[in-house]
Order: structure tokens, then C-alpha cells, then sequence
């Protein structure tokens, strides 16, 4: 399904470079389907979707709610007892519920967009794909559990907690989940405060599929209290968490003075840029660089918030004209609307997002001044903030929301040198169309996951394997959706032991 929807990206991509497009399609903000006719099957479907976000009572989450961190030890002990029962499953019997997991998210596609819209704000244009990757997720750890761990040499973990952000609230905990279940081993799963629908539903896939309610537990819980009792639980052998750097921090604190407490093996924020030259294909990069700052209203930690223009493109009236135009031409709202392109942010800015949308540091201006669209204080206008110094407080800053910024550099090589001065090491880009730069940048960018002459954000499972370096990564975990992910998830006892 991923490959499917890569290709049709794909394809776009050729269409917003070369074809005559109305302006939202040239904005990159794909089809909408304001005019699309309902005898359209798929069409029909979306519309039949958002009826159902209308009509969603948002958070009635029907899972047990535990505020006691005494009740760390009950669920860690149940969990263990499930670990040990799921362990003694063949690997083949693992990947056989894997695949009929996958078969019941996709069962759920419609539900599971519905929620995502509700409660995370996500518009069905960028939720329906996660359902996709969700599915994608557990066709590729089904082929890891017959590949990788299916042997007397490796013992899975016993129990892994895995704690989402709300920002996929399907793709990640789906993957998380899943991978440890490849593995062997037992789940607890404590979802993202603001999305309980969406994890629910996931929940229930896999369960459908075949997985005990003790081997994959929910617990919804006040993060200080008994979250913080499992981070640091001695029963507990892994922590697969992603969020951002801080609450990697914050579980680290817990951590210590818990010497038996699990590893925790962390995805965390980005400070992404795609860096333009001279040779690139100018309406490719805006397409690509609207679209990977402004997907989700830039609410990934893969989205793209810096845009680092080498040479004349800096100083090009053609390049701004046209990146004005596009980010201009979003269509702002709440994802009801199926021909809204960019929804809201998850909750009224503050911190870091409403510093950077709303003020100004030295050099700067505003090539797109930002604005708050209603009484919500959720629905904001995308923003470019032009003249980023190096060093500033943007250039360094995950702000994780509808802003980009533009910053000036004289060589490619002084554009690597502040696509790499940012701390993290996540996503990066490159829109050249000469062979020399793109291997010259590859061989020096510093990030996991470096995309030429395209989008930055949504990578595929399998083909893209994701996540950092520096500051995006905490523990030597291996990248989701790739090789060794469920690997990491237990101990390989060395060859010739009797075992
Ligand atoms: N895996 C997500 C992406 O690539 C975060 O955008």
C-alpha cells in the first residue's frame, strides 16, 4: 500500500514539475476533492469518512485508566508471565497473527482515519497513508520474525513498553507494538495523552488478530505517576519511546538510581533542512519543500523547518515568488473539510512554537507572516521567516509547527556545515539535479534519513527505514521499518553455547 502510494507521489511530483496546475496543486498539496464527484468510489468512501469525524464523540476511551503507580507492579507482572507464554510461540505462528494484524488495521482504515482526524487533527489526505504504514509495519516484522529471530540463539525481551507520540497515533504505535510482538515479547502500551481513539482502535486490531489481552496491555496513566513507576520498573527490559528530546531526558532521569531498570531505545526530535542549489529544479524544490515543512501543519519530527539556499537561489525573486505563492494557496482548516490541505496544531501554541511563529530574532523578516485564523487559537496560517541567521535560536530549534525558515549560504559546502550544526541529525534534503553535488552532499550529511530531490517526510517501511543520529536518537536502537529493529529486541546468545 506504501509502495503504491510512493509511486502515485511520485507521479505527482512529475506533474507539479512540468504540467500546467491549477495553484493548489502547484503548492503541493495534492488532489482535493472539493469538486470530485461522489460517483467516484473512492470519493464516496472519504466523504462517507468525514461524516463519521463529524459525527465521533471525541476521547470516550473505553480502556482502564490506572492513576496508582502501585499498579506498575501488577501490570509489569502480568505482562511478564503473557512474555514468557508469547516467547514459546513459534516465530512462524508470531508472523501468521502479524499478518492477520495487518489485514484488521486495514479492516479499520476508515475508522482509524476518522480518528486520526478527530482527535490528532490530521486531514485525511496525510491520515489515510499512515493506515498504510501501520499495515506495511506488520507485513515487514512478520518477515523479520522468520528472518531474524527465529532460532534457539535469541531470547526475546520479556516485556517492552512502548510509548507513542501523539503525532502518529497509528504508524507508531502500531510499529512499536508490533516489532516487539515479532520479537517475542509482551507489550505494554501506554498511548499519547490527547489521541486514545486512535490507539484504541489499533489495540483492537490486534487483539482481533489473535494477540492475549495480557500479552498487549493498555494502560492510560498520569505520565508522572505510574508511567514514571514503569520507566524505571526492573521488570520492564525495554522502553520504546518516541517523542521528543526532553521526555527522552525525563525518562533517563527516571532511570537513574534504577540499575536494573529497562534501556530505553528512543526516536526524538529533528531539526530537518533541505538545502537548495542552483542546479536544482526550481518548482520541484517548492513542491517538495511546502509539502514536507507544512504536512501536518509541520507537526512531524521529520518535517522539513529550514530551507538553506546555496548561491543565486538565495537571492532569486523567481524561487520566493513561487514559495510565496505556494504556501499561500494552502488551504487552511479543521479536516472535516476534505479540501483543506493543512489542519490544525494539536493545541494553542506556546514555548518554542509560539516564539517561533510569533517573534523575530535579529536578520530576520517575514516572507509569510503567520496568523491565528480563529477563537481556537489551533488554526494558524503558514509562515516563512526569511533571513535565519547560523547560530540563531531557529536555526537550533525544533519548533514543530507550520514555519520555515530560510537561510542564506555561499557554498554547498557551507550549506552542509549548518544543515549539520543543528544538534540533531534526523531528516535532511537536497534539490540539486547534478550528480557531483548529490554525491558530494550524501557522503557528508549527517543526518538518518537523506532524501535527493524529494519530500522529505514519509518514509516507507522497507525502502526508507527511519530515524537519527545526535540529538534525534537516544540508544543504539536500530532504524523502525528496516533491518535489526526487531533484532534489538532481546539478548543473542553467543554461538556454541549449548542453549
Ligand atoms: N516516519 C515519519 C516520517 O518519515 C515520521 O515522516
Amino acid at each position: 500500500d506504501q509502495e503504491e502510494a510512493f509511486r502515485r507521489s511520485v507521479a505527482h511530483a512529475r506533474t507539479v514539475s512540468h504540467a500546467p496546475r491549477r495553484r493548489a496543486e502547484r503548492a503541493g498539496a495534492g488532489p482535493t476533492f472539493t469538486n470530485a464527484p461522489d460517483s467516484d468510489p473512492a470519493v464516496a468512501q472519504v466523504r462517507a469518512w468525514a461524516r463519521e469525524v463529524v459525527a465521533a464523540s471525541p476521547g470516550t476511551p473505553r480502556s482502564t485508566v490506572h492513576d496508582d503507580a502501585r499498579a506498575a507492579d501488577a501490570v509489569v507482572a502480568r505482562g511478564r508471565a503473557a512474555g514468557h507464554r508469547w516467547a514459546g510461540r513459534p516465530a512462524a505462528e508470531r508472523a501468521a497473527v502479524l499478518r492477520r494484524a495487518a489485514d484488521e488495521i486495514e479492516a479499520r482504515r476508515g475508522r482509524l482515519v476518522t480518528a486520526m482526524a478527530a482527535e490528532g487533527g490530521k486531514t485525511v489526505g496525510e491520515a489515510d497513508p499512515e493506515v498504510s504504514e501501520a499495515v506495511d509495519f506488520a507485513r515487514y516484522y512478520a518477515d523479520r520474525a522468520l528472518d531474524e529471530v527465529d532460532g534457539a540463539r535469541f531470547v526475546p525481551d520479556v516485556l517492552t513498553l512502548v510509548t507513542p507520540p501523539w503525532n502518529f497515533p497509528v504508524a507508531i504505535p502500531a510499529g512499536s507494538v508490533l516489532a516487539a510482538l515479532a520479537a517475542g515479547s509482551a507489550v505494554v502500551l501506554k498511548p499519547a495523552d490527547a489521541v486514545p481513539r486512535c490507539a484504541e482502535i489499533v489495540v483492537e486490531a490486534i487483539h482481533a488478530a489473535g494477540v492475549a489481552e495480557d500479552v498487549l496491555q493498555v494502560v492510560r496513566v498520569d505520565e508522572g505517576r505510574l508511567g514514571r513507576a514503569l520507566v524505571a520498573h526492573d521488570g520492564v527490559d525495554t522502553v520504546l519511546l518516541t517523542g521528543a528530546l526532553e521526555t527522552a531526558r525525563l525518562f533517563a532521569g527516571w532511570r537513574a538510581g534504577h540499575p536494573g531498570g529497562p534501556r530505553v531505545l528512543a526516536e526524538t526530535s529533528g531539526k530537518n533542512a533541505m538545502v537548495v542549489t542552483p542546479a536544482a529544479d526550481l518548482d520541484l524544490a517548492v513542491a517538495d519543500l511546502v509539502r514536507s515543512a507544512f504536512g501536518h501543519a509541520g507537526q512531524k519530527c521529520s518535517a522539513a523547518s529550514l530551507a538553506i539556499l546555496v548561491g543565486s537561489v538565495g537571492t532569486s525573486r523567481r524561487f520566493r515568488r513561487q514559495l510565496v505563492d505556494a504556501v499561500s494557496s494552502l488551504v487552511v482548516g479543521w479536516p472535516t473539510d476534505l479540501g483543506v490541505s493543512m489542519g490544525p496544531v494539536i493545541e494553542p501554541p506556546s514555548g518554542k512554537l509560539e516564539r517561533a511563529l510569533t517573534r523575530l530574532d535579529p536578520g530576520e523578516s517575514w516572507l509569510v507572516e503567520p496568523r491565528p485564523l480563529d477563537d481556537t487559537g489551533r488554526l494558524w496560517s503558514p509562515g516563512v521567516k526569511d533571513g535565519v541567521a547560523p547560530g540563531s535560536w531557529y536555526h537550533r530549534t525544533e519548533a514543530f509547527g507550520p514555519v520555515l525558515g530560510l537561510m542564506r549560504a555561499r557554498t554547498l559546502d557551507e550549506a552542509l556545515a549548518r544543515q549539520n550544526a543543528t544538534g540533531y541529525g534526523l531528516t535532511g534534503g537536497l534539490h540539486s539535479l547534478d550528480a557531483e553535488e548529490i554525491d558530494h552532499w550524501l557522503e557528508r550529511v549527517e543526518v538518518g534519513n537523506a532524501y535527493v530531490n524529494r519530500h522529505m517526510t514519509g518514509a516507507i517501511v522497507r525502502r526508507q527505514s527511519f530515524g537519527g543520529w545526535k540529538g534525534s536518537a537516544v540508544g543504539p536502537g536500530a532504524k523502525a521499518g528496516g533491518p535489526n529493529y526487531v533484532a534489538q529486541l532481546g539478548r543473542w546468545l553467543p554461538a556454541g553455547l549449548p542453549v
